[in-house]
C-alpha cells in the first residue's frame, strides 16, 4: 500500500468497514467498475458514450438503468475470444452461452447472437424472450431444477440445442415427453462435483446440501455403489427419447479465482472418462457453467477472462492427457461478467440526514466512551426494488456523485432507497463529497447483472427502464413502468 493511501485510510471514518479507504479523488471513476465508455466530460458530469447523465434524466427520468451497448458487445467478444484462443488446440474452441438470467430482453438476445454467443435460459419465460428475439433454438440452452411439462414441450417446439437435466425424475420426464412426440431431446446432465465456491476462495468439500443437480457421490441412488450422476448417464443413454450430449456443472457465482472452475473441470472429465470406460459411452460435450466475478467496489479483484481461460485450459489439457481421452467440446455460461459492469443505475438524491453513531456499539448509541461519529444517509428515488442484491446477499456497491464534480471533503455515507424498510440499502458504505445535496444525481456502477432481473414493485414503485447507449446515441430497450402498468393486473372486483 502506498504511503498516500495509508495516510488517507487513517483519515477515514471509524464507522467505515476495514476494506473501504477514502478515495484519493472522490470524482474519479475506478475503471474496473465502469463501462469502457463511461467518463466525466469537461463540465465534470458523468457521461456514457458522450451523453451526459442530466440529458438521460431529462429524457427518461430516474431511477434509470444506463447500459453501454458497446461495452456489452466488447465484453461478450472478449470472453468469447479469450476462451476460444485458450481452448483452440484442445477442442477447437468454446461455445459461450450468455446466462440470460443475469439480464434479458430481446435487444440483448440480438447483441448476443450478433457477437457469436449463444443463450442460456432458465425458464419458459426466458425462452419466450429468446423466441421473440428470433434466436435459433439450436443456439439456446434451457436450465431449471423444476421444469414444467409445458416448459419441456416449449423447449422441444423450439428445437433447443440442449436441455440441461437436473434430476433423475426429470430425465425420465423429458425422455418420455420427447418419445411420445417421436423426437429425441438433446440433453446435458447437470452434476454437482462437490466444489463449493465462495467469492474469493473455493472449498473443495462435497456441496450436497442444495437443490441443484445430480450428485456424483457414491450411493446416492437405490442401487448400491451408484451415484445419481452415473445412474443418470446409464438411464439417459438407454432412453429412446434422449440424445445424451454430455455433462454440465455450475459451481457458484461471483468467483474470482480460477481454481474452483479448474477443479470442477477435472472432476467432470474423470467422471466422463469413467463412463467411457465402464459403459463405452462417449460424451462429446462438457459445460463448465458461469460464475466469473466482477468488481463492485475498488477492492474486488476480478481476473481478466484470458487468465481464467488459460488456467482452465491448462487443467483440461493435462487431465485429458492423463486420462488418455480426447477433450469434449467445452462450453461456458457467463452472465454477470458480460453484463454486470456495462450498467450503472442513475438516481436522484432526495432527503439527507446525518446520524451520530458509536463505532463500537453502532446501532443503539450505547457508547462506552461517548465518542460518536457521523454517518450520513443519502436517500435516492429507488432502492431495494431496483437492486435487491444488498438485501439478499449483503452485496457491497459503490457510488459517485454523477451530475457534477465536487471539491468538498469526503463524508462516510449510506445510500438508501425510499421503501418502508430500514434494510432498504443501496450502498452500505461509501465516501461521497460532503456537499451532496437534494437534486444531485448519483450513479451506482455494476448494476447490469441481477438488478433489473430481480427488480420488484414493492411499495408500488414502478420498475425503472433500461436505456442502452451505442456510439453516442441512447434508446430505451426496456421502458420504465407506468402507473397504468402498476394497476393493470388489479381486477378491481
Ligand atoms: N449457469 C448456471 C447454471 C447458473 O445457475 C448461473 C447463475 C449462471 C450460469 C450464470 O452465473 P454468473 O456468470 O452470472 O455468475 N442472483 C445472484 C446470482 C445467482 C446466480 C444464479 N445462477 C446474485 O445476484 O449474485
Amino acid at each position: 500500500m502506498s504511503p498516500q493511501s495509508e495516510d488517507s485510510r487513517r483519515q477515514g471514518s471509524p464507522l467505515a468497514p476495514d476494506w473501504l479507504s477514502v478515495p484519493a479523488d472522490l470524482n474519479a471513476l475506478e475503471p474496473k467498475m465502469w463501462a469502457q465508455d463511461a467518463a466525466r466530460n469537461d463540465a465534470g458530469e458523468l457521461t456514457v458514450g458522450g451523453i451526459p447523465v442530466s440529458e438521460l434524466q431529462r429524457q427518461y427520468g430516474t431511477p434509470l438503468y444506463v447500459m453501454s451497448e458497446n461495452d456489452f458487445r466488447a465484453r461478450a467478444r472478449a470472453f468469447s475470444d479469450a476462451f476460444n484462443n485458450a481452448f483452440a488446440d484442445i477442442c477447437g474452441g468454446v461455445d459461450v452461452y450468455y446466462a440470460g438470467k443475469s439480464f434479458l430482453c430481446t435487444a440483448v438476445v440480438r447483441w448476443v447472437e450478433e457477437e457469436g454467443l449463444r443463450l442460456d435460459t432458465a425458464s419458459g419465460g426466458e425462452l419466450a424472450v429468446a423466441a421473440k428475439a428470433g434466436i435459433p433454438g439450436a443456439d439456446v440452452a434451457l436450465h431449471g431444477n423444476n421444469k414444467s411439462d409445458l416448459e419441456i414441450h416449449r423447449a422441444l417446439d423450439m428445437k433447443l440445442g440442449r436441455i440441461v437435466v437436473d434430476s433423475l425424475g426429470e430425465l425420465v420426464r423429458v425422455g418420455d415427453i420427447a418419445e411420445r412426440r417421436g423426437e429425441k431431446a438433446k440433453v446435458m446432465l447437470r452434476l454437482t462435483p462437490g466444489v463449493h465456491a465462495h467469492t474469493h476462495e473455493f472449498i473443495a468439500t462435497a456441496h450436497e446440501d442444495q437443490k441443484f443437480g445430480l450428485s456424483m457421490a457414491a450411493d446416492t441412488t437405490e442401487h448400491a455403489g451408484l451415484s445419481a450422476a452415473e445412474e443418470a448417464v446409464a438411464a439417459a443413454s438407454a432412453h429412446p427419447g434422449i440424445d445424451l450430449l454430455g455433462l454440465h456443472c455450475h459451481i457458484g457465482s461471483q468467483i474470482f479465482e480460477p481454481d474452483g472452475f479448474a477443479l470442477a473441470a477435472q472432476k467432470l472429465l474423470r467422471f466422463l472418462a469413467a463412463m467411457q470406460e465402464k459403459y463405452s459411452i462417449v460424451l462429446p460435450e462438457l459445460d463448465l457453467g458461469g460464475g466469473y466475478g466482477i468488481a463492485y467496489t475498488p477492492v474486488d479483484t476480478p481476473r481478466p477472462a484470458a487468465e481464467i481461460a488459460e488456467a482452465m485450459a491448462a487443467v483440461v489439457r493435462s487431465t485429458c492427457a492423463e486420462l488418455g481421452i480426447d477433450s469434449p467440446r467445452i462450453s461456458i455460461e457467463p452472465g454477470r461478467a458480460i453484463v454486470g459492469s456495462t450498467t450503472f443505475t442513475l438516481y436522484e438524491v432526495g432527503t439527507l440526514k446525518t446520524v451520530r453513531v458509536d463505532a463500537t456499539a453502532s446501532n443503539n448509541g450505547d457508547a462506552d466512551n461517548n465518542v460518536t461519529h457521523p454517518r450520513r444517509y443519502v436517500s435516492v428515488d429507488g432502492g431495494m426494488s431496483d437492486n435487491a442484491r444488498p438485501v439478499l446477499y449483503d452485496a457491497d456497491y459503490s457510488a459517485i456523485l454523477a451530475s457534477r464534480t465536487s471539491d468538498a471533503g469526503p463524508q462516510l455515507s449510506r445510500v438508501v432507497g425510499k421503501h418502508c424498510e430500514s434494510g432498504d440499502i443501496v450502498v452500505r458504505d461509501v465516501y461521497l463529497p460532503e456537499d451532496v445535496a437534494a437534486g444531485d444525481l448519483l450513479a451506482v456502477p455494476g448494476t447490469g447483472a441481477y438488478c433489473w432481473a430481480l427488480s420488484s414493485n414493492y411499495n408500488y414503485l414502478a420498475r425503472p427502464g433500461v436505456v442502452a447507449v451505442r456510439d453516442g446515441s441512447a434508446r430505451l430497450i426496456v421502458r420504465g413502468e407506468t402507473e397504468e402498468d402498476l394497476l393493470n393486473r388489479d381486477m378491481g372486483v
